[in-house]
């Protein structure tokens, strides 16, 4: 039987070892339309890297939503030589919502890009995204919020196809081939046909925006857990990445999620800080706000670039804060079990995960929590915990349910 901090430090070990990428999203374009061009990436770039108080491996990621230099009909985007110049992996994106014709000139602009950079550009590919959300937009909410046009789920798998085709030996042959869609897509079963054609899932969660739910900030946590858990029901054992989610730091209130600063930092230590070296992990985002700012907002660092954020981004006061009344100590515990569950190579079986849990919070009274990514074990008086046994027992069952499914 195997003790809760051995685990955690073996799939601390394995988290390390696997190289989770950790990165943000990055448009072509500044928001008065104006295209980027390879020294605004460049800039960009380096301010990621260079944030200040970064969790380990700092940010060194970066999602792009379309292969298209902006301002040119197909030459391969700029970011592409920017990132091979700052050593910045990509999970490459294809827009897929604009027709095929739109398509061709996406699937062209692969194809230079291939030919231009070759290896170079190879060795620094996390994945390619065929489309952004175009199962979503073509969803009743989608089409309620008139983010029409979207595309069909065999279209969509009839791109992930044609990809395919055109990396096949190639210096990006070993590159997965997936899509990113919201959660709600992944797990409406009218659109299997993509998660089948898929190599990995990229997932979208933004609690903010379930405004039907019970969404405020205390709460942003498990709607974004309850969507990535029925995600991975759906993945079939597929990957699934984290390729955009993040809290707004203004703007509009949804629901009861109101943007702040604070709450932006609040999601950003629960919901971040545990996925972040264990998953792949592309938030959203650096930056939205330059020149003008949208409403909502979910820059870290607002409109000037700068390598200080707006909030402590260091994922080291996530023990401070269950001092604070809003943190549940729970929420520790088994999102530490869940990441030791997902580990690819070690997967706990129902009856020592029971054990595990039930031998940890009976002990001394003393709780152990492993601090992801950092690898490092802290720990923290059980005794403080609100409710504990009611929600020893919860964890208890969601541990169970979540090795029952191998989550
Ligand atoms: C489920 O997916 C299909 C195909 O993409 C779409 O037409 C339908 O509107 C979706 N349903 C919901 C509830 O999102
Ligand atoms: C409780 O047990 C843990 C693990 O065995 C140990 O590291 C810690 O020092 C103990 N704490 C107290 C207060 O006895």
């Amino acid at each position: 039987m195997y003790r809760l901090s051995q685990l955690a430090a073996l799939a601390a070990t394995l988290s390390t070892a696997m190289g989770a990428y950790q990165g943000f999203n990055y448009g072509s374009s500044f928001t008065n339309g104006a295209a980027k061009q390879q020294s605004d990436f460049e800039t960009e770039f380096r301010t990621a890297q260079g944030l200040i108080g970064a969790p380990a491996g700092g940010f060194t990621s970066a999602r792009l939503y379309t292969m298209i230099q902006g301002g040119t009909a197909n030459a391969p985007i700029s970011a592409i030589p920017a990132a091979i110049a700052t050593k910045t992996s990509l999970l490459l994106g294809l827009w897929a919502s604009a027709g095929d014709v739109a398509f061709a000139n996406e699937l062209q602009a692969l194809s230079s890009a291939i030919q231009q950079y070759g290896t170079a550009l190879g060795g620094l590919v996390a994945g390619i995204s065929v489309g952004s959300e175009d199962l979503y937009r073509i969803s009743p909410t989608g089409l309620e919020n008139k983010e029409n046009p979207g595309a069909a789920p065999l279209t969509i798998a009839h791109y992930i196809k044609q990809v395919r085709d055109i990396i096949h030996n190639t210096a990006l042959s070993g590159a997965p081939v997936g899509h990113v869609d919201t959660w709600t897509a992944w797990v409406n079963s009218s659109n299997q046909v993509v998660v089948d054609a898929s190599d990995f899932l990229g997932f979208d969660g933004y609690p903010y925006f379930q405004k039907t739910q019970q969404n405020d900030i205390v709460h942003s946590k498990s709607l974004f857990d309850d969507a990535l858990g029925a995600t991975k029901a759906a993945s079939q054992g597929k990957p699934v990445w984290i390729t955009e989610t993040g809290f707004p730091l203004s703007g509009k209130t949804m629901g009861q999620a109101v943007p702040s600063i604070q709450n932006a930092k609040y999601y950003w230590d629960h919901v971040g800080c545990p996925l972040f070296g264990s998953t792949n992990v592309w938030w959203y985002t650096m930056q939205d706000s330059a020149p003008t700012t949208p409403n909502p907002s979910f820059g870290l660092i607002g409109s000037t670039l700068t390598t200080t954020p707006l909030f402590d981004i260091s994922c080291s006061s996530k023990q401070g804060q269950t001092s604070s009344s809003l943190i549940s100590p729970s929420s520790g515990i088994s999102s530490a079990l869940s990441q030791t569950a997902q580990s690819t190579f070690f997967k706990p079986s129902e009856t020592s995960t029971i054990t595990l849990a039930t031998t940890f919070l009976a002990s001394n009274g003393t709780m152990t929590v492993a601090s992801f990514p950092s690898g490092t074990v802290s720990t923290g008086k059980a005794s403080s915990i609100k409710g504990s046994m009611g929600e020893a027992i919860a964890v208890v069952m969601m541990v169970t349910v979540m090795a029952l499914f191998g989550l």
